[in-house]
């Protein structure tokens, strides 16, 4: 079975841009694939943080990832801090990468890099998404569309170790979803939907209740006109709407554009599909809520089993680099 790995930040809550161009994949992903999902706590260092909120909130986004219905029975829920092996693999795969092509990341550009205060941990952020990919030979990586970029750097990395030091990686490939692979902000329908940059009116959480789904919709932003149809880039917020519309009904957004006409009958529609998706995730959050120990429990469970994964291939990259095996291997 081919093996599925991706990751998500618990810097705040989870919205439905994660949720649409993420997570879904995720669930469907767990019954085809060998599938790992974790929580990747040490991404959420790279920018301020605050340390009293860390740990709170990383168990929170695994109920919330559980709640959205990946189910640890059948997939591998972990935390990224709980597997020594991912920082231990990124030292050697920094020592692959180059200056430039961290430099050039956009989203390394966008959250800073021209000041001269960011954290090195930011400019270094692809590389240990890297190693939690390559660590367990993930064929295939759901992400969101703002991903491709990190994920391509990725591919360059195992393909340079490969080709320097011998078979060692999978090549990994990008899998986005047809619909809503970019959600953007329904106020700022130019900028994504996001944890951190969203006003709140403009970001939909999936815990959110029905009554502020509806009340967010409605106020969405419109654009100039009144004809409702999917032209990206000169009616994002229409177009949004329309995707998100697609990504939870059915359908191709294109295609529904001609069925409505007027921007409240839209909106209207868009309001009732999102809060009958976003339903089952709030039921399910709420039993889960009431059992902490349990997401414990499976998260414990869930470092077990990809630390055995990512041991052993943490010991094949280190010996393939050249480093002196201690007697009993590196992952012990
Ligand atoms: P993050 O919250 O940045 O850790 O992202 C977790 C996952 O959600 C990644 O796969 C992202 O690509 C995806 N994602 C985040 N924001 C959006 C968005 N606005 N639209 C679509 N996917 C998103
Ligand atoms: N950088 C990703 C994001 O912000 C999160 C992430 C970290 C990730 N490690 C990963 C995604 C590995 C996929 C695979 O969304």
């Amino acid at each position: 079975m081919s093996r599925v790995l991706s990751g998500v930040q618990p810097s705040g809550d989870v919205h439905l841009g994660n949720y649409l161009g993420a997570f879904r994949t995720w669930v469907s992903d767990q019954h085809r694939h060998e599938a790992f999902f974790c929580v990747v706590d040490l991404h959420a260092l790279a920018q301020e943080h605050d340390p009293a909120l860390l740990a709170s909130r990383t168990l929170e986004t695994a109920t919330n990832l559980m709640a959205v219905g990946l189910d640890p029975s059948v997939c591998t829920l972990f935390v990224q801090s709980h597997v020594p092996e991912h920082p231990r693999l990124t030292w050697l795969l920094e020592c692959t990468a180059t200056f430039g092509e961290l430099r050039r990341m956009t989203q390394f550009k966008e959250k800073g890099g021209e000041n001269e205060s960011v954290r090195a941990g930011l400019f270094t952020y692809p590389v240990l998404q890297a190693a939690d990919i390559l660590l367990y030979d993930a064929q295939r990586v759901p992400v969101g569309e703002d991903q491709r970029q990190h994920l391509e750097l990725t591919r360059t990395l195992a393909i340079r170790f490969n080709h320097h030091y011998g078979e060692t990686f999978v090549v990994p490939e990008l899998a986005v979803p047809e619909v809503a692979a970019r959600v953007m902000d329904l106020q700022e329908p130019a900028r994504k939907m996001s944890k951190s940059l969203s006003s709140p009116l403009g970001t939909i959480g999936v815990l959110d209740p029905p009554e502020d789904i509806d009340h967010k919709v409605r106020r969405a932003v419109t654009d100039a006109g009144t004809a409702v149809v999917y032209e990206p880039l000169t009616k994002p917020g229409v177009s949004n709407l329309l995707e998100l519309l697609a990504a939870a009904n059915g359908g191709d957004p294109k295609e529904l554009a001609p069925g409505y006409t007027s921007y409240s009958q839209l909106k209207r529609d868009v309001s009732e599909a999102l809060v009958e998706l976003l339903r089952p995730v709030r039921e399910r959050h709420l039993e889960l809520a009431a059992d902490p120990g349990h997401v414990e429990a499976v998260l414990a469970n869930g470092a077990a089993k990809a630390s055995a994964v990512a041991g052993a291939t943490l010991d094949r990259a280190m010996r393939a680099i050249g480093l002196l095996a201690p007697r009993g291997g590196f992952s012990v």
